[in-house]
């Protein structure tokens, strides 16, 4: 049997033990605070057998003997973090916030003078989020005369960066994209996929870097007008959330808006924020 072939079949039967199960829990938690129960068993293993493969290893118990000794981690982390992240998104997802935006947040911004929103997305996974926004504000921004803005994109996973930085999705994905802001969704380069493009103009507005949420300080520079940090606290407990949250406020300007996804709440966390509308709330 080929060593390939010897592969594909211990990789069919092969598991994680229990023992090495609850080791990468333990690091996946304790690294990006994403809970691994361990009703998330089969999906690790399925999400981890592309790196078992990359990495050589024919079995998980292989693999872990590798990322557990010596530098292993240090020379597997990102990938394993990659692995493990859940990066689903969509344009306009949770549209109700776009739209809050351009009726509150985008008119109250202009009216105390604000020449430049600093706009944060904080779990911006492939990109789609701060696109998002940069359209809106963008929009606003050409129809009011101002005000002009800057977003941070962020994310854990390296592999979501890539996508945000290059600016090209597939067209299903770009089918959310209401009518008024089609101009800034431009067919892509190679003709021969079916993908679009970003338009530069709005990629330029949106810079990128690898922050993780569990870190002590978040090194993002000036703090924010309006941060989005959706549908990413829902893989955190309770605990992890509450810390997050609390840096959050830090890195927000006092009047500043906060957003989260809308099956996430802050009920039981003391923060110095009011609720404005579903999900949305404002730094006091
Ligand atoms: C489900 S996506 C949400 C994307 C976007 N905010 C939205 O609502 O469409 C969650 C993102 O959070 C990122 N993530 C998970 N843990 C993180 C952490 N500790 N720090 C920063 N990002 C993290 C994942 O890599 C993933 O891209």
């Amino acid at each position: 049997m080929s060593q390939a072939a010897r592969q594909e079949t211990a990789s069919t039967v092969d598991q994680i033990s229990a023992r090495n199960f609850e080791r990468l829990a333990r690091y996946i938690y304790d690294y990006s605070g994403i809970k691994m129960p361990s009703s998330k068993r089969t999906m690790l293993e399925g999400r981890l057998r592309r790196r078992l493969r990359t990495t050589g290893h024919a079995t998980f118990d292989g693999y872990c003997d590798y990322l557990f000794k010596d530098d292993g981690l240090e020379a597997e982390s990102v990938f394993l973090i990659d692995a493990v992240t859940t990066n689903k998104t969509d344009f306009f997802r949770e549209p109700r916030h776009f739209d809050y935006m351009t009726s509150h947040v985008l008119p109250e911004f202009k009216s105390a003078g604000v020449r430049r929103i600093r706009a944060w997305s904080a779990a911006c996974s492939t990109g789609a989020e701060p696109y998002t926004m940069a359209m809106v504000m963008q929009r606003y921004a050409d129809e009011q005369g101002g005000p002009d803005y800057e977003i941070l994109g962020a994310d854990l996973s390296t592999d979501v960066l890539e996508t945000a930085l290059r600016g090209v999705y597939p067209n299903e994905m770009l089918t959310p994209v209401p009518a008024e802001y089609r101009h800034w969704v431009m067919s892509a380069k190679d003709k021969t996929r079916r993908e679009s493009r970003i338009h530069p103009a709005l990629r330029a507005k949106l810079s990128l870097a690898r922050l993780n949420l569990m870190g002590d300080s978040y090194a993002v520079g000036e703090p924010f007008d309006m941060i989005m940090c959706r549908n990413v606290m829902i893989y955190f407990d309770k605990p992890t959330q509450a810390k997050v949250l609390k840096r959050l406020c830090e890195r927000l300007k006092r009047g500043g808006y906060l957003f989260i996804g809308h099956s996430e709440s802050i009920t039981g966390i003391e923060l110095p924020l009011v609720t404005v509308a579903n999900t949305v709330f404002r730094k006091t």
